[in-house]
């Protein structure tokens, strides 16, 4: 496939960037990297991966010899026939997305005189390419092609999911572009959709959006779940089977965090309402995530009384498992709350550390979390908590008390094991509910 491998430049060496790069590399194309943060350019030239993502390094390290990395711009654009865009657009104070990045990319670009396409991998408002298209002419490069692709991949499975996606979409002003877009995707196998660019930029957000909805509906029937009696866990089975519905998407918890889903419903947020639009339901979904963030504090009053000078352990620091990315993490709101309730808190965490979260004791191990503590949370489901040796973990703990996050646990398993355990929209059999333990 090496013959008919392309040359792109990829602006952004963070997680889209790098995932990008290097499955480009993979599917034959030659690639160049570029990134403002020397550290960790010279750590990707040493071979180091700056970031945790499964797969990723062994791809890196598989096509050495198609990528590479460089401060330089000139260096990234030498040859170039494609630049794609992986930049940050973290949400500004009035939640738009910031694109001082993306337009600095845009003003970088030197005035060559080749055909060139710059493709938008980054999650950008709508209306971002004609302004870009805009720029591009105003500085005589009207021959450079622009095109929206954005990126459907999540953290920990983003190597998968770029190679093995639902689908690839791409906006093209110019047909010949897109077309060009999409070889660069041969290999691939999935449903291609071409679209205007700014519906790709909105497929993009409206993809999230929906995914957000789905959480913070069922984390809504998971509350009422509780309130009633039912268990969210059926409840999410029963209807998942519909295939209007789908399983997908479905597990109730203690709130969506993450690089895109917060940032990016403000974004969507904030684009309906400079154009005078209210967004209702995307208002009520961000609403929802921030109160079922802070449901746990009050279980925790509920069977601790006050939180002062309790120990309460939490498993799991990362916003979601496999990752080691806190942004936005439901842990950093609950220890944050906590903390103010005046609780002591520990925090162990496989992979992600508690930088910035001042007053928290981060520990190497479970045992050494649990140890003493009035109350465990399990907030990040990381998949090694199911061989933790639960009741001697109950009988190390000074209360027993145990709230499952993620419903990730047997709640009869757990209750055998000498918890008074609860979870998310799991209603406790009468006699077992942690209120009258
Ligand atoms: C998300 C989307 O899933 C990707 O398709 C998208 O490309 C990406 O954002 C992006 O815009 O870049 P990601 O944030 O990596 O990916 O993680 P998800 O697996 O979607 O999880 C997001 C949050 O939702 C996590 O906190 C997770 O715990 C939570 N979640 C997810 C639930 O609470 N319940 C669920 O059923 C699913």
């Amino acid at each position: 496939m090496s013959d008919q491998g392309k040359r792109i430049a990829v602006f952004g060496a963070g997680y889209v960037g790098l995932v990008t790069g290097a499955c480009f590399a993979e599917l034959g194309h030659t690639v160049m990297v570029r990134d403002v943060v020397p550290e960790r350019i010279a750590a990707l030239r040493r071979g180091e991966v700056p970031i945790y993502e499964p797969g990723l390094d062994e791809l890196l390290a598989g096509n050495r010899d198609r990528i590479g990395f460089t401060l330089d711009v000139a260096e990234a654009i030498d040859g170039a026939e494609f630049v794609y865009v992986a930049v940050g657009t973290p949400p500004t104070f009035s939640g738009d997305a910031d694109l001082s990045a993306v337009w600095t990319v845009v003003d970088e670009l030197p005035a060559i005189d080749r055909r060139i396409v710059i493709a938008m991998k980054s999650t950008v408002p709508v209306g971002t390419g004609e302004k870009v298209r805009h720029r591009l002419d105003q500085r005589g490069l009207g021959h450079v092609g622009y095109v929206s692709n954005p990126e459907f991949t999540a953290e920990g499975t983003a190597v998968k999911d770029f190679m093995e996606p639902d689908r690839i979409v791409i906006g093209a002003f110019d047909e010949a572009d897109g077309d060009a877009v999409e070889e660069l995707h041969r290999g691939i196998d999935a449903p291609v959709v071409r679209a205007d660019v700014a519906s790709a930029e909105m497929i993009k957000l409206a993809a999230n959006a929906a995914l957000m909805t789905r959480i913070s509906f069922i984390n809504e029937i998971a509350n009422v779940c509780e309130a009633t009696g039912a268990d969210v866990v059926k409840v999410a089975e029963g209807i998942g089977h519909d295939r209007r519905i789908g399983k997908s998407f479905l597990r109730a918890g203690v709130g969506f965090g993450g690089s895109c889903f917060p940032k990016d419903s403000l974004a969507l947020k904030q684009l309906a309402a400079n154009s005078g639009y209210h967004f209702q339901v995307l208002n009520a979904v961000i609403e929802v995530n921030e109160l079922q963030k802070r449901r746990v504090i009050g279980k925790l009053t509920q069977m601790l009384g006050s939180l002062r000078g309790k120990r309460v352990a939490l498993l799991g620091l990362a916003f979601k498992p496999n990752t080691d990315d806190t942004r936005e993490a439901p842990a950093f709101v609950l220890a944050g709350r906590l903390l103010a309730e005046g609780a002591d808190v520990v925090a162990w965490d496989p992979v992600a550390h508690a930088d910035g979260l001042h007053g928290v004791e981060q520990v190497e191990t479970v045992d050494d979390a649990v140890r003493g503590a009035d109350a465990v949370v399990l907030v990040t489901e990381w998949p090694q908590l199911r061989d933790v040796d639960w009741p001697a973990v109950a009988a190390a703990m000074r209360r027993p008390i145990f709230v499952d996050g993620r419903n990730m646990l047997d709640p009869d398993a757990m209750r055998a094991a000498g918890f008074a355990y609860d979870a998310v929209g799991r209603a406790a059999p009468p006699n077992g509910s942690p209120a009258n333990s």
